[in-house]
């Protein structure tokens, strides 16, 4: 099955292009679309063989649960309830946008969507496609990033035709997406804001919104813990990080012609002011240590970049985990999996 590419500029959409994917999604398809940080495979959320759709062609594991994406004009009170104040007042500041809740459900919501949690996590995109689906389609969609499962989330288009181009219905073609990392996800115990995956709100911004805040991805009990698996958003070529800090050069250098001395293809991935120590080894940068935006928005791009080009190992070089680095350097962390030289969990 080849799926229909429908190409819409977000800054002049096309109504009648989004009523056919609104469509796709109201008669139980599945439809890939932008959200303002990567891209979403998304299906009726009230619809529990529709979603059912997406565990079975991401390969996902159905106890992962599913994002759901709601539009300005939806009555979210019909898919949660016990809405801490916290929660309310970070849904005022930060939505439309890439933060994700997660709420006591109502019995609207499938278990299939939350794995059987009794909490939903909600969120509001403000990539205007995406918000113009979800208004068209009349129904909140379940959405997880249109990337097969354990792989880097789809930054383009061209990533989502081919992890999954041969088994979803509709694919809303709205060019690159623009932060380049998951939303942030929060959860909460009492008033508490438990930041469960850092991402595109930053930890500094919802310090300024709120009180209690703590930071604990990786840290909760495994059934509530976002991206539990152990080796997530994980391009085929093993990730090794190379912690900040005096001798990092040497450090690289060192992992680098031991990999060498091996025969292993590796690339060294880091920002562009480092570059330059690096001649005479293959290096892609990630952006400027000063455009950490920047940095997000290319971290998935060039993970794949270095599988097409059959790359066997990535040297990562941390960068500092302030603004989206503390994501950035999530990402990588989780990439390298659990047993890699160097992979403290970055909280
Ligand atoms: O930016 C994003 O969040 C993108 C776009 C498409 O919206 N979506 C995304 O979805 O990254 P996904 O499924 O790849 O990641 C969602 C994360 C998962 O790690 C999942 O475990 C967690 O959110 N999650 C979903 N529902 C949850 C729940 N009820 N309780 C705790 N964590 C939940
Ligand atoms: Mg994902």
């Amino acid at each position: 099955m080849r799926p229909l590419i429908i190409r819409v500029d977000p800054l002049d959409i096309d109504q009648q292009d989004i009523k056919e994917a609104a469509a796709a999604i109201r008669s139980g398809g599945l439809v890939a679309f932008p959200t303002e940080t990567v891209y979403g495979l998304g299906a009726n959320a009230l619809d529990p063989e529709a979603v059912a759709g997406i565990f079975r062609v991401k390969k996902r594991p159905l106890d992962d649960p599913l994002i759901v994406h709601v539009s300005e004009d939806m009555d979210i009170g019909r898919f949660v309830s016990e809405v801490p104040e916290n929660a309310r007042r970070l849904m005022d500041k930060f939505w439309p946008g890439p933060l994700t809740v997660v709420i006591r459900k109502t019995e609207l919501i499938p278990d299939i969507v939350t794995a059987g949690l009794e909490n939903v996590a909600l969120r509001m995109p403000s990539n205007p496609i995406a918000r113009a689906l979800i208004k068209l389609a009349g129904t909140p969609l379940a959405a997880p990033s249109a990337n097969m499962f354990s792989k880097p989330s789809p930054t383009s288009p061209s990533h989502v035709i081919s992890d999954l181009g041969d088994s979803i219905d509709v694919i809303v073609d709205g060019g690159d997406t623009d932060i380049g990392l998951e939303s942030t996800v929060v959860g909460f115990d009492g008033e508490k804001v438990l930041i469960l995956r850092p991402g595109g709100i930053t930890v500094e911004l919802i310090k300024n919104a709120v009180d209690s805040v703590s930071v604990c991805h990786g840290g909760l009990k495994a059934q509530e813990s976002p991206g539990k698996y152990p080796r997530h958003y994980s391009p085929d070529a093993r990730v090794v990080p190379i912690e900040m800090g005096t001798g990092q050069e040497i450090r690289t250098k060192h992992v680098a012609d031991t990999l060498r001395n091996k025969g292993t293809r590796f690339g060294i991935m880091c920002v562009s002011e480092r570059a330059s120590l690096y001649k005479g080894y293959d290096v892609k940068v990630l952006g400027s240590e000063k455009d950490p935006e920047g940095c997000a928005s290319r971290l998935y791009g060039v993970f794949r970049e270095f599988d097409a080009e059959n790359y066997e190992v990535i040297i990562a070089e941390a960068i500092p985990e302030h603004g989206l680095g503390l994501a950035i350097m999530n990402r990588i962390y989780k990439a390298a999996g659990p047993h890699s030289e160097a992979t403290p969990d970055p909280a």
